[in-house]
C-alpha cells in the first residue's frame, strides 16, 4: 500500500496519527480499546454527515430523497445521525423496519425493499404506514392488496424492475443482471402495473432499480435510468400516469485500496439531466457510500505463528466479526494503533475462529507484532456488524460512536449468557 494510497484512506476515514498514535476525529483509539475492550467496531458521526451532504449537495437540482440502506449498518447512534440529516430509511425486513422506527425515522420516510416479504411484514408495513414499499411480483402484490383492503389503509407501492445491465462488481453482491433472484424483468413490469391499478388502495407511485454494490462506474446507472425513464413513459402511454418517483438504488463504492471511488458529482452529471425533463423526484438507497469509511474494527493480537514458511498474526476477531474478507475476499486495509517505526515481512492476519477460511487479510507487511498490541480495520463501516455472527459462541463486538471529540459505547459487547437466553435444553426445562 502506498504513502498516497494510505492518506487517501486516512481522509475518507477521519483518521490521523498523532505522535505515532491513531486518532479517529481526534479520540485516540487506544483509550476506546482499552475502555471497551476489542474486537469493537468504532464509528465517525462526521464521516457520515460529510457523506451524505456531498451526495445531498450534488442531486440539489431534482427533488429527491437519501434512504439510508438499513443493512449496511443498523446501529441505532448510525440510524440517529442520518434520521437527523433528513435521510430516509431503505429497508428489506420488518426487523429492519422496526429498528428504523426505533430509531426515530418518520415512517412515510421508509422504502420497503427486498426480494421476499411475509405477510406479517406486510402488515406490519401497512400498519406503520411506510412511505413506499417495492414489490417483487405478482404473489407479493395479491398479498399485499388483500392486507390493504383488510386494514382499510392506503399505500404507495413501487414496482423494483430488473434493468438487465451488467455492472462490475464480485458476481455475490452483482443485482442489475438477468437470471438473478432480484427485480422484476422488464417485460413483466406492465402486466404487474396494470395490476397494481385494479387495486384502488394502492398507488404505483415508484419505479426503482438497484442494479449492484460497490459500483465505481457510472455507466451502469446512466444505462439504467435510461430503461426505467422509457419504461415510465411506456406506462404513461397505456395510461399508467401515478409514477412521480424514480429509485435508482444505491451501489455507490467507496475506497478500499487503490479505488477511485465514484464521486456524487459524477453520478448526478449522468442521472440528473435524465431525471430532470421527467418531473419525477429521484430516490437513492445508499448503504455503504455513507457508511463503509466512517467505520473502523478494533483487535488485539493474540499470539504470532511461523508455519510451512509462512508467518500468521492471530488477532481477537474473526470471520464472526468481520465476514467480508473471508467471503468475498474483501480487502480491508489493517494499521496499528500505535505505530512504532518497525521493519515490516508480509503475514496474514487471521482470527480465532476454528476455520481455515478465517482470515481478515493475506499477505500484508506489517511489523512483528506482539500480544497485546492493537490494529485497526478500515473501511468497516458498512456490512461489518451487520454480518457478524456467534459463531464458535463468539459475543458479537461492542459499537461505539465518536461524535464532536466525545465518544461512547452505543452497543455493548454481548454477554456470553445472553448468547443461550431462551434455550430450553430438555422439553421439560422452564
Ligand atoms: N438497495 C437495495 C435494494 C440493496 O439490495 C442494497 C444492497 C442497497 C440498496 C445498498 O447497496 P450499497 O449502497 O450498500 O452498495 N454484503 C455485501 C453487500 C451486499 C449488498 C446487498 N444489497 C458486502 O459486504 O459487500
Amino acid at each position: 500500500m502506498g504513502e498516497s494510497v494510505l492518506t487517501a484512506l486516512f481522509a475518507d476515514a477521519g483518521l490521523e496519527r498523532c505522535d505515532g498514535a491513531l486518532r479517529l476525529d481526534g479520540v485516540p483509539l487506544d483509550a476506546i480499546a482499552e475502555a471497551a475492550g476489542t474486537p469493537t467496531y468504532v464509528y465517525s458521526a462526521a464521516v457520515i454527515r460529510r457523506q451524505f451532504r456531498a451526495l445531498d449537495d450534488a442531486l440539489a437540482p431534482v427533488p429527491h430523497r437519501i434512504a439510508f440502506a438499513v443493512k449496511a449498518n443498523s446501529s441505532l447512534g448510525v440510524l440517529r445521525v442520518l434520521r437527523d440529516l433528513g435521510a430516509g430509511a431503505d429497508i428489506v425486513s420488518g426487523g429492519e423496519m422496526a429498528r428504523a422506527l426505533a430509531a426515530g425515522f418518520p415512517a412515510d420516510r421508509i422504502v420497503f425493499s427486498g426480494v421476499g416479504k411475509s405477510d406479517a411484514e406486510l402488515v406490519a408495513a401497512v400498519e406503520a404506514g411506510v412511505g413506499h414499499l417495492h414489490l417483487e411480483s405478482p404473489a407479493e402484490l395479491a398479498s399485499l392488496a388483500r392486507i390493504a383492503r383488510e386494514l382499510g389503509r392506503p399505500m404507495r407501492v413501487g414496482i423494483r424492475a430488473n434493468p438487465d445491465v451488467t455492472a462490475e462488481t464480485h458476481p455475490y453482491i452483482a443485482t442489475g443482471a438477468g437470471g438473478i433472484k432480484f427485480g422484476v424483468p422488464f417485460d413483466q413490469v406492465l402486466p404487474l402495473a396494470r395490476a397494481v391499478a385494479e387495486h384502488p388502495q394502492l398507488t404505483l407511485d415508484t419505479i426503482a432499480m438497484h442494479i449492484g454494490s460497490q459500483l465505481l462506474d457510472v455507466a451502469p446507472y446512466r444505462e439504467g435510468v435510461a430503461r426505467l425513464l422509457d419504461l415510465i413513459a411506456t406506462l404513461r402511454a397505456t395510461g399508467i400516469a401515478t409514477v412521480r418517483t424514480l429509485d435508482i438504488g444505491g451501489g455507490l463504492g467507496i475506497r478500499y485500496r487503490g479505488e477511485t471511488p465514484l464521486a456524487p458529482a459524477t453520478l448526478a452529471e449522468a442521472v440528473v439531466p435524465l431525471v430532470l425533463g421527467s418531473g419525477l423526484a429521484l430516490v437513492l438507497e445508499p448503504g455503504r457510500y455513507l457508511v463503509g469509511s466512517a467505520g473502523v474494527l478494533l483487535t488485539e493480537v493474540l499470539s504470532r505463528k511461523h508455519s510451512g514458511g509462512k508467518d500468521f498474526v492471530i488477532v481477537d476477531a474473526g470471520m464472526n466479526d468481520l465476514e467480508r474478507p473471508s467471503r468475498y475476499k474483501a480487502y480491508h486495509e489493517i494499521v496499528e494503533l500505535q505505530r512504532r517505526g518497525r521493519a515490516v515481512g508480509a503475514v496474514d492476519v487471521v482470527g480465532p475462529v476454528c476455520e481455515t477460511g478465517d482470515f481478515l487479510a493475506l499477505d500484508r507487511p506489517l511489523p512483528a507484532l506482539e500480544r497485546g498490541e492493537r490494529l485497526a480495520v478500515l473501511g468497516a463501516g458498512a456490512y461489518g456488524f451487520v454480518m457478524a455472527s456467534n459463531y464458535n459462541t463468539r459475543p458479537r463486538p461492542a459499537e461505539v460512536m465518536v461524535d464532536g471529540g466525545r465518544w461512547w459505547v452505543t452497543r455493548p459487547r454481548e454477554a456470553l449468557e445472553s448468547l443461550w437466553a431462551g434455550e430450553r435444553a430438555t422439553a421439560d426445562s422452564d
